[in-house]
């Protein structure tokens, strides 16, 4: 064995000793994918893995999918959420679902201000922090999506962009209520396009969004509020995004709708 070789062992063994000790939170976001069959045959793949104690697994599917997880996920410990919902508890809202509709089919998270909901369907923070609160209010985790454009990342004037989003998104909570919100940090020009922010913007950014949190609502909580990254998160960078300072864990997309992909992914969170 070469001294080479022996390097890379030793880096190894140090990086698993990291990842055994964070705990991850892993959350996929199906979009508008997948069919009933299709998503009984993935729940059938994951719902006897034992994807351990230390990290957390969550699933948003479709909706109208919510029964399958319901009744299929009863004894797991892998849970569900939604992409979106609307900020009422129920009336003549067409199209939309509510939080109580959502809790009834057991969700315990929901997808807030995604970026595709932003640009596609104009939600705009204020719409968003209204979504946040009646989450709080109702035991639901809202994971609040942030994140620039290319052309902000470019000019170099994301960092005031993000804390707006954050600001406003977090505007109708205050206290304690803060230690329920998770953020994910989703650049929009890594967003399904297979061009993933390297490990050192990750940190850079998570850093910088850290020490925001920290300013805004104070070291108890900004240090509490999780911080997970989003946008072409895959088995092949997650370990090295892992890695990176002040990542709580992953909002993954095109990656989270393979069964087998979401064991490696949590298998290599879990160092191993
Ligand atoms: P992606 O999507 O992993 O397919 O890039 C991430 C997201 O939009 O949440």
């Amino acid at each position: 064995m070469n001294s080479q070789d022996i390097e890379k062992i030793v880096r190894d063994e140090i990086i698993k000793n990291i990842l055994q000790s964070q705990e991850f939170l892993l959350v996929g976001n199906w979009k508008m994918n997948k069919t009933k069959q299709e998503v009984v045959a993935f729940l059938d793949e994951i719902v006897n893995h034992d994807f351990g104690d230390k990290n957390t697994v969550v699933i948003a599917p479709p909706s109208p999918f919510l029964y399958l997880f319901e009744d299929k996920l009863r004894y797991s410990k892998i849970l569900y959420g939604v992409q979106n919902l609307f900020p009422k508890e129920n009336g003549a809202y067409t199209g939309e679902i509510s939080y109580a509709i959502a809790k009834d089919f057991g969700a315990k998270y929901a997808i807030l201000g995604h970026s595709e909901r932003r640009t596609l369907f104009y939600e705009c923070d204020m719409f968003v922090s209204k979504k946040v609160r009646i989450c709080v209010q109702n035991q639901i985790k809202p994971i609040v999506c942030i994140g620039e454009d290319l052309n902000q990342r470019k000019g170099n004037d994301y960092k005031p962009y993000l804390m707006h989003q954050i600001k406003e998104g977090l505007s109708r909570i205050s206290g304690d209520e803060l230690l329920n919100v998770i953020i994910a940090y989703e650049p929009i020009w890594a967003i399904g396009t297979g061009e993933t922010a390297s490990p050192e913007q990750v940190e850079e950014t998570h850093m910088f969004l850290r020490q925001y949190l920290i300013e805004e609502y104070g070291n108890e909580i900004g240090k509490e509020i999780p911080l997970l990254y989003g946008g072409s998160v895959n088995k092949s960078n997650i370990r090295d995004l892992a890695l990176a300072q002040n990542v709580s864990g992953f909002l993954i997309g095109g990656a989270s709708l393979s069964a087998q992909t979401m064991i490696e992914m949590n298998n290599i969170l879990s160092g191993k």
